[in-house]
């Protein structure tokens, strides 16, 4: 649906160039949550800005339902643009309108008709929860109201894209929730393809498909959610990963562990299961069939888009050639083992 190409952008900063993006190359696939994270100043904002064209980047091409944006002439990018619907972190609405008339202004200045124009945005305002608040002026709403106005009115121009940068942000946790369940809910029910602009790992984990991890302006990693959780590759990546799953041990742990590794009496191992490995008895099969002692140290099982996740750090007790043969046989289990030979 979408295609980044050798995507480059440069700022002239006031001591010289900033290179925001470098050869950004991405594909994301229609009807997808697909996610970007990265630190601040990774470059998010900036990539974002250039799918729809509101920063054109200083190199590269951008294709959007087979349109190349980049190549398109004003008249037709201006078309081409309304298919593409966008939601700020600050919401961006007009405190001077209602909550109607935020939603009804895209259509308003594409000239649609009165009777029109009502009968687009109150199901739109129906399908955000909003029809009773719909004369209200933004002063009066929440937060989490207000983006669902956002929402509403970026949905306005009928979008076959939707951009989200930072959209929950500025809310609480549970606001933050039920508008991630509303984006959800409009990528299954209108099939809109979704790019979800974040610096929190949980709304990765909550509502993407598919992750991109953007550092210093380069993709650094990039696959399935449950695969990066899994197996992250790229140390942002697992820096990111550390607000949601265990990777760190705790101090305390970590002193004892350490003085156990030097004395011989065990190997620190991450083991990270997605799907059945979860509930099957893995663990204690491999702790019977190899005579081992496993010593959980930390971890979590959790859940990633309703498919069971579990990550745990262990000290591994046994015979070495033991060890290594129960080794081999988690990862024919579709465990995933990590040899932390270090304590972290
Ligand atoms: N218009 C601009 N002119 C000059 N430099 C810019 C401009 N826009 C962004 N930058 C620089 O590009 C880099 C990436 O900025 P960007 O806003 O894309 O980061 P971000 O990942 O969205 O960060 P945050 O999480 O804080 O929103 C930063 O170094 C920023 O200072
Ligand atoms: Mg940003």
């Amino acid at each position: 649906m979408i295609e980044l190409r050798h995507i480059s952008q440069r700022f002239a900063g006031p001591s010289g160039w900033v290179d925001a993006l470098h050869d950004i190359n991405l594909s994301i696939p229609a009807g997808q949550i697909f996610g970007i994270i990265g630190r601040s100043g990774a470059g998010k904002s900036t990539l974002v800005r250039t799918i729809n064209l509101l920063a054109r980047p200083s190199a590269g091409e951008v294709v959007v339902d087979g349109k190349p944006l980049t190549a398109l002439p004003a008249q037709q990018l201006r078309e081409a643009r309304r298919e593409i619907g966008m939601v700020f972190q600050h919401f961006n609405l007009l405190n001077s309108r209602t909550v109607f008339e935020n939603v009804a202004l895209p259509l308003e200045l594409a000239g649609m008709k009165r009777a029109e124009i009502e009968a687009t945005v109150l199901p739109l305002l129906e399908l955000v929860g909003l029809t009773a608040l719909k004369d209200r002026y933004p002063a009066r709403i929440s937060g989490g109201q207000k983006q669902r106005v956002g929402i509403a009115r970026a949905l306005a121009s009928r979008p076959k894209v939707l951009l989200s940068d930072e959209a929950t942000s500025a809310l609480d946790p549970e606001t933050t929730r039920s508008i991630l369940d509303l984006l959800k809910r409009i990528n299954r029910e209108l099939g809109l393809t979704i790019v979800l602009i974040t610096h929190q790992m949980e709304v990765i984990k909550d509502v993407c498909d598919r992750v991109a991890v953007l550092d210093a302006g380069r993709v650094v990693e990039e696959g399935e959610v449950v695969d990066v959780f899994l197996k992250p590759r790229h140390a942002v990546t697992r820096a990111l990963l550390g607000d949601v799953i265990a990777h760190e041990l705790p101090s305390a742990v970590k002193a004892r562990v350490a003085a156990q590794i030097e004395a011989g009496e065990g190997q620190l191992l991450r083991l990270a299961f997605a799907g059945g490995g979860v509930d099957r008895p893995i663990l204690s099969e491999t702790i019977r069939r190899y005579e081992l002692d496993f010593n959980i140290l930390h971890g979590q099982v959790d859940e990633i888009q309703g498919r069971a996740f579990g990550s745990l750090a262990v000290l591994a007790d046994g015979e070495p050639r033991q060890l290594k043969a129960a080794l081999h046989f988690l990862r024919e289990q579709g465990v995933v083992v990590e040899e932390l030979s270090h304590v972290q």
